[in-house]
């Protein structure tokens, strides 16, 4: 039996967090680069990702920024080839990077749907894809992690029809992909999270509303009216279950979701 100390040690193994730089992400990178894990962040823009390795850089912790945009295929199959060349292999990979805008059905158009799903779910296919491969080819056991939210099991609010069925999708992808994976000992498993405040959930407030859209304000009170622990969680509460999920604590589970909302879906 191991120690509870050794449980939780990523020490050696190499984890690539999409979208990184910030909010959940952040503290993802944060917690694994705290376990001893080399972590790469993976986010568009360029910036924020150096600044965000550099932060975890100088606690004397394994960080490197890669841009890349999770909905172009050569930008990802780039991210996995430099992952590989300076770490050796990829042992962890959490399918974070994702956006939310709040769009009526009635005024969201063609792109605006197209480019939710190509973020949210076509970006967790293409780097499971390519880690996938390279995990498979080194023949070592591998964990991933998708960052769904409770918008895959229930809709929060009107506005969200694009996300909603891209985290739907990333559900249903988890689960067919844990089952295909699992001869190969890699487990796939996804957190579901409710209102966590991060830079994108700020955005939702500061937003001034425009007629005819959804008052973005009035939506974050009356998320957190709808939360027994009447608050937004922090975004390491998200970064310490997704440290559970990467490491030995979480050795017997495949295809599962996490949910990790303040008890939101019990209303
Ligand atoms: N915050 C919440 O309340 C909440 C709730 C449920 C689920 N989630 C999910 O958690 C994830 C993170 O959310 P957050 O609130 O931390 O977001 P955020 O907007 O605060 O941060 C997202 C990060 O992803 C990056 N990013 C965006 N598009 C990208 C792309 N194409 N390629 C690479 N990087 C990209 C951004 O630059 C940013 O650093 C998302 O998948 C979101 O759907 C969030």
């Amino acid at each position: 039996m191991q120690k509870i100390g050794k449980l939780l040690d990523l020490s050696g193994k190499t984890a690539i967090v999409t979208g990184g730089a910030n909010g959940i992400g952040y503290r993802i990178a944060y917690r694994f680069a705290e376990a001893g894990a080399n972590v790469v962040i993976a986010n568009r823009s360029e910036e924020e990702g150096k600044k965000a390795a550099e932060t975890l850089r100088k606690k004397g912790w394994k960080a490197t920024a890669i841009k890349t945009d999770v909905s172009i295929e050569n930008s990802v199959k780039d991210l996995v080839k430099k992952t590989v060349k300076l770490y050796g292999g990829i042992d962890i990979l959490v399918n974070n990077a994702g956006i939310y805008p709040v769009i009526p059905l009635k005024e969201m158009t063609l792109e605006e749907f197209d480019s939710v799903l190509a973020i949210n779910l076509k970006g967790a296919f293409l780097c499971t894809k390519y880690v996938a491969e390279q995990m498979i080819k080194r023949n070592s056991e591998g964990r991933i992690i998708n960052i769904t939210s409770i918008d895959a099991l229930h809709p929060s609010s009107i506005g969200l029809a694009h996300y909603d069925a891209s985290k739907h999708g990333l559900w249903g992808f988890t689960k067919n992909i844990a089952l295909e994976l699992a001869e190969h000992k890699i487990w796939v498993n996804a957190i579901a999270p409710g209102g966590i405040f991060t830079p994108g959930v700020e955005k939702f407030l500061t937003a001034v509303p425009v007629p005819g859209h959804v008052d973005m304000k009035k939506m974050i009170e009356t998320l957190i009216a709808h939360v027994p622990m009447n608050r937004l969680g922090e975004p390491d509460e998200i970064g310490k279950v997704a440290l559970f999920l990467a490491s030995d604590m979480s050795s017997y589970m495949t295809g599962s979701q996490i949910v990790v909302d303040g008890g939101v879906l019990l209303k």
